[in-house]
């Protein structure tokens, strides 16, 4: 069985290790959405990663909808993203993109428009940099999605260009491919509402555009079983999820991640039987939960969140078992240095 520190060949993805940084949206990015020196910083301090999942990033400005986070669908936001990837590569890493659209969960306040979502279903709560109840979106039309299924491909080839190494197709959280997938939100009654199949037609238009405008082996794709997240639900979370990656599996992706919280097994066992390309697993892993689930042949690379924002270093800690720093919840959305690129490394407090 492979150890967590063994190299991983994923599509056209060549990880050194099996220590994946997941996506981790830190609002840094501020209001011109443009990615800056700082977050070339951050990123650069965490390429001892096998793979840097970046912080989720809107495909257009419909898709927008979280202060501060960064886009990708201008010619500066791509300027910005360039060195990022640059940053990146110089300090040995590897990075992909990950392309969102928040669908009901983005805010007029925010885009200027009422969000669109496959169906008039609001969130049930409140927007979470708004402050506000979130909106009753549109229904989107058969338009909306074929311009939207259209903005994915152009994102992710302008991600390409812009020097990253693949994208990750962000379906997960409750976002607008997870409200497609969902019998909670998606009360639609054409071909993308309704059965299973119906409901995984707006994911597999998105997967196909991507794969089309930059490769299978270039492409991943994150999921999440969990209900009650962001208000979302769904009446069969095994079944929808395992389906799900039975028909990505077609694709012959670089990977599938999976967010499902440590042993809670909602759909992962059915996911690892049918997807048959490297599987991501995350939520709530330590290196020795991880190291567990690559032995019992779980997953084939393991996803840290909050351990990431804390360890820049990650990697080097868990092989050597050095105690990790604690992150900082109230500096994760706040803007500014602290807490983003001033935790230590090992070897300044081995220095100190
Ligand atoms: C501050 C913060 C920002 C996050 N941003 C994103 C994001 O942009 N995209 C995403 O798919 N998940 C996001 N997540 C979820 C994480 O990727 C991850 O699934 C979660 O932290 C659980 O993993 P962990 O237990 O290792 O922290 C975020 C989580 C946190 C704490």
């Amino acid at each position: 069985m492979p150890s967590l520190f063994d190299p991983l060949e994923a599509g056209a993805l060549h990880l050194k290790n099996r220590v994946i940084m997941a996506p981790l949206t830190r609002s840094r990015a501020g209001e011109s959405r443009t990615p800056n020196d700082l977050m070339a910083e951050y990123y650069a301090q965490r390429a001892g990663a096998g793979l840097i999942i970046s912080e989720a990033t809107a495909i257009s400005a419909e898709g927008y909808g979280w202060k501060d986070a960064p886009g990708a669908y201008t010619p500066e936001h791509w300027a910005g993203w360039k060195k990022v990837t640059q940053a990146v590569h110089n300090a040995g890493g590897t990075i992909v993109m990950q392309l969102w659209h928040m669908g009901r969960l983005s805010h007029s306040d925010l885009t200027g428009m009422q969000p669109f979502a496959p169906s008039m279903v609001a969130a049930d709560a409140e927007h979470r940099s708004v402050h506000k109840p979130y909106e009753i979106p549109r229904a989107m039309t058969l338009d909306d999605i074929k311009r939207t299924v259209s903005d994915y491909a152009q994102c992710a080839k302008g991600a390409i260009e812009a020097g990253f190494d693949g994208v990750e197709i962000h379906g997960a959280n409750g976002y607008l491919i997870d409200q497609f997938l969902r019998d909670g939100s998606n009360k639609r009654n054409d071909m993308y509402g309704g059965a299973f199949k119906n409901r995984a037609r707006f994911m597999l238009e998105v997967t196909q555009a991507v794969v089309d405008a930059v490769g299978a082996d270039r492409t991943g794709i994150r999921l999440s079983s969990q209900n009650g997240v962001q208000s979302m639900h769904d009446s069969d979370p095994y079944g929808t999820f395992t389906h799900a990656a039975a028909e990505l599996n077609v694709f012959d992706l670089a990977y599938l991640h999976l967010k499902e919280p440590l042993d809670a097994d909602i759909a992962l066992s059915g996911i690892r039987n049918v997807f048959k390309n490297t599987l991501i697993v995350n939520e709530g892993h330590d290196g020795a939960s991880a190291q567990r689930y690559l032995d019992a042949g779980k997953a084939d690379a393991i996803a840290f969140g909050q351990k990431f924002i804390a360890n820049p270093d990650l990697p080097m800690r868990l092989q050597s078992g050095a105690d990790l720093n604690m992150p900082d919840a109230s500096t994760f959305y706040k803007g500014g240095r602290d807490g983003y690129v001033d935790y230590p490394f090992m070897s300044a407090v081995a220095a100190a």
